[in-house]
């Protein structure tokens, strides 16, 4: 869809549709009430009522909280696809103009790319009338950018896994890197041999596709503040030889997402040109059986000197994410460290499928990204550590063991896992989001639908452009 801000005074399109997005106030004093009245029209939240005869639409919001405007967007994107316009256009000012961006370009997101016959939308455009452009002009382009990021996002995580395996992921990075002036790195087998990776290397031992590290940089020229984002990259999650049930194998293409939420917030802050400096490092590696699989049983030398005891190959993200956070604080010196990783189905039991688990040291923090996520759209809740369940990660054998011995806990204990990888420097600079449950839907809800959510993009994009 082709968005546009326009002023009122010069709009006048042929063959467009007007939405008019109402409240049930708003409906007592409109020009059309007795025909939507008629229609039952009441203007509940997300509600529609089409009248073709005068090209309008109406659409019920509750109030005019972006929460309310996004879904309403959102709801109106699904129902137009087959509508016979050229064009639709909506009223927006600077209270509206984001939310409404939000929910048509993420409401209205498809993935179609393994579609033989393309879909045929007529509506190919989107224009936002407004009474002073000037003064809405940096919020248009800011939301274009940040929905353009998020969509991004949301087609690497929907792409088959043999499609984008690590090799191509890192030919995506390069690409990114190419186009955004980023600094750009890749670790292959052999490189990441001599970076002493080795718990990352053996999670990948059996896959067709070598792992690779991939480490983006963003690098404006008066840098207030250095951020470094970790993403999790399992571009397929089997399990290993503690091999999934076939039920669960199905979606394991999203245990890619926090890295490519990574490479989005990246791509996103370049092209705000926000005055921050930062870096992506992701590990992206497959999961696989084989006769050179690694297994139960074995223990792994991490790259921080840490030995790790594999007691299931299924808890295999925290393995690569020790290697991958050890490097990225050896290779920076961030005022915040994040990662974001699909970490472990028991995040949706604690919190439910829609909501990010937030994990880290500092409270302050927590709260701010607390904050930026509800600004932002998205959910997100805190799940707190504590020193009795770091105890379940100990090991008879070894220093650590990648699973907890108790069945209780499990988001907390894989956050406590990563939390040994942690510097001391870096405790209270870091924080660790479990985007399970977030990341990846089969059933549409609020902004997102079938598939990838793009979860992080949004909130990660909204906290840095509050960094002082
Ligand atoms: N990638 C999964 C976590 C996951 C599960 C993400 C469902 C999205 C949806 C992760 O690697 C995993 O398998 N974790 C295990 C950990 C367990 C073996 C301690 C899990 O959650 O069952
Ligand atoms: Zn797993
Ligand atoms: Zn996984």
């Amino acid at each position: 869809m082709n968005i546009q801000l326009i002023d009122k005074k010069v709009f006048n399109i042929k063959n467009n549709l007007t939405l008019k997005l109402i409240t049930a106030e708003g409906l007592k004093k409109a020009k059309f009430k007795k025909t939507l009245k008629k229609a039952g029209f009441q203007a509940k939240q997300d509600s529609l009522c089409a009248m073709h005869g005068k090209s309008l639409l109406f659409c019920g919001l509750e109030n005019y909280d972006a929460e309310n405007l996004r879904t309403a967007a959102a709801t109106t994107a699904k129902a137009i696809k087959n509508y016979d316009y050229k064009s639709i256009s909506v009223n927006v000012d600077k209270n509206t103009i984001s939310a409404i961006i939000e929910g048509f370009v993420l409401g209205g997101y498809e993935f179609n790319n393994y579609k033989s016959k393309a879909k045929k939308i007529k509506i190919k455009n989107l224009y936002l009338t407004c009474e002073n452009i000037k003064e809405l002009t940096a919020l248009f382009e800011e939301a274009l950018i940040i929905t353009e990021a998020t969509s991004f996002t949301r087609n690497l995580v929907n792409t088959a896994p043999d499609d984008m395996h690590p090799e191509v992921m890192a030919k995506v990075a390069k690409k990114l890197a190419q186009e955004n002036g980023l600094l750009c790195s890749i670790l292959g087998k052999s490189e990441l041999k001599k970076e002493r990776c080795s718990a990352m290397l053996a999670v990948g031992r059996a896959s067709r596709y070598e792992s690779k590290l991939i480490h983006l940089t963003y690098r404006p020229k008066n840098a207030k503040k250095t951020i470094s984002l970790v993403g999790k990259g399992l571009t397929y999650d089997s399990g290993g030889l503690s091999l999934k049930p076939a039920i669960s194998m199905v979606t394991m293409k999203m245990d890619k997402a926090g890295a490519c939420a990574v490479l989005g917030i990246i791509k996103a802050v370049s092209e705000l040109k926000l005055d921050i400096e930062v870096h992506a490092f992701i590990g992206a590696v497959e999961n696989m059986i084989g006769g050179d699989a690694y297994k139960p049983d074995d223990v792994l030398v991490s790259r921080k000197g840490d030995t790790i005891e594999v007691r299931n190959t299924d808890a295999e993200g925290r393995l690569v994410l020790a290697d991958v956070l050890d490097y990225a604080q050896e290779r920076t010196k961030p005022d915040y460290l994040f990662d974001f990783a699909t970490l472990t189905g028991a995040c949706m039991v604690a919190l439910g499928q829609y909501t990010t688990g937030v994990m880290g040291h500092s409270n302050r923090l927590k709260h701010d990204l607390g904050k930026a996520a509800t600004k932002a759209g998205e959910l997100t809740a805190s799940l707190p550590f504590n020193k009795h369940l770091k105890k379940q990660l100990k090991s008879d054998i070894a220093d650590i063991c990648n699973i907890s011995n108790k069945p209780y806990g499990g988001a907390i204990t894989a956050g406590l896992f990563l939390d040994n990888f942690i510097k001391e420097e870096n405790k209270s600079r870091w924080l660790h989001f479990d985007i399970a449950g977030s990341a990846y839907t089969e059933t549409p809800w609020d902004v997102n639908v079938y598939g990838a959510t793009g979860a992080g993009v949004r909130f990660m994009t909204q906290f840095l452009k509050s960094i002082k």
